[in-house]
């Protein structure tokens, strides 16, 4: 992992010493100047899909200025599918509608430029768009100078029509685009719609490999990546939504998605759940407010697909949440991740860049409901020298600060509101934090679960202590929340638990966590496997059993 910060926290040490930071690496992680923080602004494709104009963008960029939206940080106007003519040109060039676009992209991208805005723009990999235009398959390099010619400088890249549809045609071509803009004294920003086409959602089919093989090279290739299915476009009442059966169950869906691929986001390299359907009229504002409050819990990009000029002033305040939006655009760029799940509440949680700890809660449930999250389960400590610790959190909606100990108390949250509380840190407490949560496994959503008796198990969602992992990143010792005092040990072919050693450390007891999913042993080096016969295997190349999600801030083997 490429920090470009010094180490400041104890676990951004302990990863120096200890051998964990990798090397050889690239493009965006690499550069993590070109995008140090998730893109912000608006596309139009959920509220307009192709019925665009030149007006849409002017009216958005004007309305965007006068709501304050841009100078909360919304500084991207992004154009998706429909804008061209159906040929190229006489010189091979792609040409934008006329009809729609009268001035001219050009002028466009000045009129944006001049109001403080940056412009986007959307291409396909294949030969024809998914709305019919022409493709840039053959003609990256070209396209892409032409889009910097018109005052473009960053480019959605989606994935219909690339035939033959394998995974490896579809490395080949965004190895193009990356090696085009490579090319470029000034790069745009790539945003990558490859995953999408392996993901469940498209093929199908519970083997991930695909999946998971295409995300193991987005954060190189590009800024950002589409990892799943597109987010419900407006006022579409469909029973059937790229299987889901309503906005809150595509935000829902997206959010599924977005949760397992934590390990691969770093400063320079985004994962991207899709736009925030802001003024979609079938979601509650709850349900708004909810999916503003994830998608920056995950550092992700927010890309408003609404009609702005007509949004209300409860839709507008929380989207400029100015605390809100310091979260997602944290320099750490952490993704939050799972802490516990029940059948009420997803809690999870992730460090800020000023050694914060921020705790996000979701009533996934139908009712207003009630929780309290433990301190330790947040990765905080719950005493010094027998002493307890009192904690500030801010409420993220209120901007109120609450004091407590033990436990932060969740009162009366409603039906699919989320709720957020940035916990203030001393240096010293922040770096007494631990990554803490889930270890899940990303293809059958099953939890390493402590059982009796020193054995494991895979479990579905409980919400208990037994599926809570602590990992101590001094050393990489992985254990149950329900009892610290116990390790997971690999044994012959048996992952199990033991008490866990003091000096020397065994070797049996650490764990290395990399970008592929791969939970190994140091001294087995053999992998956590799903599996009823053995729960340790030899490590194989991104297979459903052994691909794992784990609590952000582990370090990542890249
Ligand atoms: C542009 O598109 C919007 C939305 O489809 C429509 O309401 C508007 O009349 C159009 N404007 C022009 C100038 O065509
Ligand atoms: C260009 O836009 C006009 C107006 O919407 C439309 O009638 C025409 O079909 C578009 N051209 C192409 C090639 O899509
Ligand atoms: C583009 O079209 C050509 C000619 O029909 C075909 O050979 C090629 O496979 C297509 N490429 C993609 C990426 O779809
Ligand atoms: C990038 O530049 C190299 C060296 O000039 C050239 O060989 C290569 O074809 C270029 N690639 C693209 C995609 O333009
Ligand atoms: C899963 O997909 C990969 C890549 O397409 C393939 O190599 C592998 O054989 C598949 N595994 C199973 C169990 O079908
Ligand atoms: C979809 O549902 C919403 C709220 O139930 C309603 O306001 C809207 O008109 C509906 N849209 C369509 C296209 O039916
Ligand atoms: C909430 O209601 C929806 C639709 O009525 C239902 O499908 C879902 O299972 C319910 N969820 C819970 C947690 O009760
Ligand atoms: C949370 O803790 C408080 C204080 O101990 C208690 O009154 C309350 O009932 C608890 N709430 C839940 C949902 O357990």
């Amino acid at each position: 992992m490429h920090s470009h910060r010094k180490p400041t926290s104890l676990l951004q040490a302990a990863a120096a010493v200890s051998g964990w930071l990798i090397s050889g690496c690239s493009a965006s992680i690499e550069n993590p100047g070109l995008l140090p923080t998730p893109p912000m602004g608006f596309n139009d494709w959920a509220r307009f899909q192709c019925v665009i104009n030149e007006t849409i963008f002017t009216e958005t960029a004007d309305a965007m200025v006068s709501t304050g939206l841009l100078a909360a940080g919304y500084n991207r106007i992004n154009i998706d599918d429909c804008w061209q003519e159906d040929t190229r040109t006489e010189q091979n060039t792609l040409m934008w509608n006329t009809t729609i676009f009268p001035n001219g992209l050009p002028w466009l991208a000045s009129y944006l430029k001049e109001r403080g805005f940056h412009f986007g723009i959307y291409e396909d990999a294949g030969n024809v768009t998914c709305g019919g235009y022409p493709g840039s398959y053959g003609y990256e390099a070209i396209d892409a100078e032409t889009f910097a010619s018109w005052g473009i400088d960053y480019l959605k890249v989606d994935g219909c029509n690339v035939s033959p549809a394998t995974e490896a045609e579809y490395h080949s071509i965004y190895l193009a685009w990356h090696e085009a803009f490579t090319n470029m004294s000034d790069p745009l920003i790539f945003s990558q719609s490859a995953p999408a086409y392996f993901s469940k959602w498209i093929t199908g089919s519970d083997n991930l490999t695909d999946w998971y093989t295409t995300m193991d090279y987005v954060p190189y290739t590009g800024e950002l990546a589409r990892h799943s299915s597109d987010i419900m476009v407006y006022a579409l009442n469909e029973t059937s939504w790229d299987g889901v059966t309503s906005p809150w169950g595509s935000v829902m869906q997206n959010y599924g998605y977005e949760i397992k691929l934590a390990r691969y986001q770093v400063p320079g390299y985004f994962n991207d759940p899709d736009f925030l359907i802001a003024d979609h009229p079938a979601l509650s504002l709850d349900e708004k407010r909810s999916q503003f409050a994830l998608w920056a819990s995950f550092s992700a990009p927010l890309i408003i697909s609404a009609w702005i000029p007509e949004l209300p002033e409860d839709v507008l305040s929380y989207l400029k949440n100015a605390d809100l939006i310091a979260v997602d655009q944290d320099k750490l760029a952490q993704q939050a991740t799972l802490v516990s799940r029940d059948d009420t509440f997803d809690v999870l949680t992730k460090s800020l860049d000023n050694g914060d700890r921020l705790v996000t809660v979701l009533n996934t449930g139908n009712y207003t409901a009630s929780t309290n999250i433990s301190v330790s389960r947040i990765g905080l400590v719950e005493e010094i020298l027998g002493i307890k610790v009192e904690y500030t959190a801010k409420d993220l909606w209120t901007g109120k600060n609450i004091v407590f100990k033990d436990e932060l108390e969740i009162t009366d949250l409603p039906m699919h509101a989320t709720a957020v509380y940035r916990i203030s840190l001393s240096a010293i407490l922040a770096d007494l934090v631990k990554p803490t949560g889930l270890i899940w496994n990303d293809a059958s959503s099953n939890c390493l679960t402590a059982g009796s008796d020193g054995q494991i198990a895979f479990d579905a969602f409980s919400g208990t202590d037994e599926q809570v992992w602590q990992i101590e990143p001094l050393v990489g010792t992985v254990s149950p929340l329900s009892d610290t005092s116990l390790c997971l040990t690999a044994t012959n072919h048996q992952a199990i638990l033991e008490p866990c050693a003091v000096v020397p450390i065994n070797l049996a007891q650490q764990w290395d966590y990399s970008v592929s999913g791969y939970l190994m042993n140091r001294l087995t080096k053999q992998c956590v496997t799903e599996s009823t016969q053995s729960s340790l295997g030899t490590c194989q190349d991104e297979i459903d059993s052994q691909v794992w999600a784990l609590p952000v801030g582990v370090k990542v083997n890249w």
